[in-house]
C-alpha cells in the first residue's frame, strides 16, 4: 500500500484519488501519525502532501524521522519537498516572488521515474502553488526539472529514490501529474495494483462492522444518490441492526418519494420507515420568503422529525451519513489533533449531539464520481446512481418567496418536462444540473384568444466537476425553445419561460 503522510493541504483527498486511479490501496494519516502508520502499514512508498505552513517557521510541523527509517520509496510534494530537504540537509528559504497557478517547468535531467513520461529538453506545465522554495539540495539530490520561480522543480536522489517537486502533480491543471503519480507508486515503489472499488467495498464493509459491533444504526435518506450508497453499504455490514429514515418534507421532485421507498424496501429489502411530514413542512412555511428563514427552519423540522421517527424505534447508537470529500474540509492543526471543519449544508447536521450518536460517514473521502461507481458496484439503479444533486431543503430554495403546495406542484410538473426533454435529448450525462425555478412574478400573455396572467418559470443547467464552479449549459436555441413551448402548453400556472444564463460564481448554482 502507499501511505499519504497529511501536512494540511486542502488537497491532500486529491493524491489519495490519483492513486486510487493507479489501482493502488492508499491511507492519509496526519503527519503526527506518521510513525505509528508506518509500523502498522508497512506501506511499500510514502507521499508526502503539501501544507499551509513554512518550513521556514519554527512551529512548522517537521518530516517525522519514521519516513525516512523506513526505506521506501518518498515522494514530496510542495511543503512535503521542502520537509524533505530540510530533514536532509538541504536549505528552503522564502522565495522573492511567490508563484501560484499555471507555470512550466523544463526537464534538464533523465531519471528512471520520469521514462515515458517526460524527457530532457522538453517543457510541460504544471500547476504551483507555494510561497517558500527550495535554495541548496541535500547530497545525493540532482534537479530533474526547473521553472523561472523555482529551480528545484523537480529534484531526485535515485540512489535513494527520494524524490521532490515544487508543483502539484495531483491537480488536473498539472495534465501529466496522474501520470506521474502513478509512475512513483507503481514503477517506483512496486505497490501491488489490486485496489478496485470491488476491494474498496469490502474493506469498508469490514471497517464499518468493527466500529458498529452489536449497535443499531439509523440513516437518514435524502432520496439522493449519497444517502442511498452510504445506507446499502451500511446494510450490508451490519444488515438488520440498520434501519433508514426517509423524512419526505413535501419539497421532492416529481414521484421521487416513491421511487426511494420502493428502491429500499422492494429492491433491497432494507427496514425504511418513511414519513410524510408535508404538511408540517408546507404549513411551517406558510409566509416565510427569506431563503435563510426557510432553510433554517428546514433544517431544525428535519431534526425534529428525524429525532421523534428515531424514538419511534428505539433509538440508536449511530448514525450513518452519506458525507463526501467535499463536503468535508480537513485540516490538520500543528498545535495538537487534527481539527476538522465540515462546510455542512447537509440535512441532519446537528442531530448526532443531539441524540449523542456517533457518525458513520463511510464516503468520507470519495469524490462524487467514486460514490456513483460505488453505487454501481452496489447493485444500484444506473437511473438513479446517475442522478443529479438535490439540495436538502428541496424545490423550497427554487421557489422564490412563499412556498406553497400548489407552487411546488407547478415546479415540480415543470421541472419534470425539463428533466424529460433533457433526457431524451441525450445530454442528463454531461450536465451537473438541471432544474426548473418557479418565480413570484406574474406576467401576461395570450393563450388562444384569452389573456393569460401567470407566473414565470426559469430553466437552468449547469457543467461543474465539483459544485464549486460551474458554467452555464449552451443549448441550442431550439431546444429551449420546444422547451418552453411544452411547458408553457403543458403546465398550468405557467405563461412564461426564461433561461438562466449565469455561471458561478458570481451566481450560486440554486437560486436562494
Ligand atoms: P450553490 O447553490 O451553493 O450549490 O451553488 C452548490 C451545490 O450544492 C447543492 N446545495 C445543497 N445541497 N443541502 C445540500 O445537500 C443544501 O442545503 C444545499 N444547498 C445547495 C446545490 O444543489 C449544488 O449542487
Amino acid at each position: 500500500m502507499i501511505l499519504i503522510v497529511d501536512f494540511g493541504s486542502q488537497v491532500t483527498q486529491l493524491i489519495a484519488r490519483r492513486v486510487r486511479e493507479a489501482h493502488v490501496y492508499c491511507e492519509v494519516v496526519p503527519f503526527f501519525r506518521a510513525a505509528e502508520a508506518i509500523a502498522r502499514l508497512r506501506p511499500h512508498g510514502i507521499l508526502l502532501s503539501g501544507g499551509p505552513a513554512s518550513v521556514t517557521e519554527a512551529a512548522a510541523p517537521a518530516l517525522p524521522p519514521a519516513v525516512l527509517e523506513a526505506g521506501v520509496p518518498v515522494l514530496g510534494i510542495c511543503y512535503g519537498q521542502q520537509a524533505l530537504v530540510q530533514a536532509l540537509g538541504g536549505e528552503v528559504q522564502a522565495g522573492p516572488a511567490r508563484e501560484f497557478g499555471r507555470a512550466e517547468v523544463e526537464v534538464v535531467a533523465e531519471v528512471p521515474i520520469l521514462e515515458g513520461i517526460w524527457a530532457p529538453g522538453e517543457r510541460h506545465v504544471v500547476w504551483m502553488s507555494h510561497g517558500d522554495r527550495v535554495e541548496r539540495l541535500p547530497e545525493g539530490f540532482a534537479v530533474i526539472a526547473r521553472s523561472e520561480g523555482a529551480p528545484h522543480a523537480f529534484i531526485a536522489d535515485p540512489a535513494r529514490q527520494i524524490y521532490g517537486v515544487q508543483f502539484h502533480p495531483e491537480v488536473a491543471h498539472t495534465p501529466d501529474g496522474a501520470r506521474l503519480i502513478e509512475a512513483f507508486v507503481r514503477d517506483i515503489a512496486r505497490a501491488p495494483a489490486d485496489w478496485s472499488m470491488a476491494s474498496f467495498r469490502q474493506t469498508r464493509i469490514e471497517a464499518i462492522r468493527a466500529q458498529v459491533g452489536a449497535g443499531r444504526v439509523i440513516c437518514g435518506l435524502s432520496g439522493g444518490v449519497d444517502s442511498a450508497v452510504a445506507a446499502v453499504l451500511v446494510h450490508e455490514a451490519v444488515g438488520a441492526q440498520l434501519t433508514c429514515v426517509f423524512v419526505d418534507h413535501g419539497l421532492m421532485r416529481l414521484h421521487e418519494a416513491e421511487q426511494v421507498t420502493r428502491l429500499f424496501r422492494d429492491h433491497y429489502n432494507i427496514p425504511l420507515v418513511a414519513v410524510d411530514a408535508s404538511e408540517r413542512f408546507l404549513s411551517g412555511l406558510a409566509g416565510v420568503t427569506d431563503p435563510e428563514a426557510k432553510r433554517k427552519f428546514i433544517g431544525k423540522t428535519f431534526i425534529d422529525v428525524f429525532e421523534e421517527e428515531a424514538g419511534r424505534i428505539g433509538g440508536a447508537d449511530f448514525l450513518a451519513q452519506g458525507t463526501l470529500y467535499p463536503d468535508v474540509i480537513e485540516s490538520v492543526s500543528f498545535a495538537g489533533g487534527p481539527s476538522v471543519t465540515i462546510k455542512s449544508h447537509h440535512n441532519v447536521g446537528g442531530l448526532p449531539e443531539r441524540m449523542q450518536m456517533a457518525l458513520v460517514e463511510p464516503l468520507r473521502e470519495l469524490f462524487k464520481d467514486e460514490v456513483r461507481a460505488l453505487g454501481r458496484e452496489l447493485g444500484l439503479p444506473e437511473a438513479f446512481v446517475g442522478r443529479h444533486p438535490f439540495p436538502g431543503p428541496g424545490l423550497a430554495i427554487r421557489i422564490p418567496g412563499e412556498v406553497t403546495r400548489e407552487a411546488c406542484d407547478i415546479l415540480r410538473h415543470a421541472d419534470a418536462i425539463w428533466l424529460e426533454e433533457i433526457r431524451a435529448a441525450g445530454l442528463y450525462d454531461s450536465i451537473w444540473q438541471a432544474f426548473a425555478v418557479l418565480l413570484p412574478v406574474r406576467t401576461v400573455g395570450v393563450m388562444g384568444d384569452g389573456r393569460t396572467y401567470d407566473r414565470v418559470c426559469a430553466l437552468r443547467a449547469v457543467t461543474s466537476v465539483d459544485g464549486m464552479t460551474a458554467d452555464v449549459f449552451p443549448f441550442e436555441p431550439a431546444f429551449l425553445q420546444r422547451v418552453a413551448t411544452r411547458i408553457v402548453n403543458e403546465v398550468r400556472g405557467i405563461n412564461r419561460v426564461v433561461y438562466d444564463y449565469t455561471s458561478k460564481p458570481p451566481g450560486t448554482i440554486e437560486w436562494e
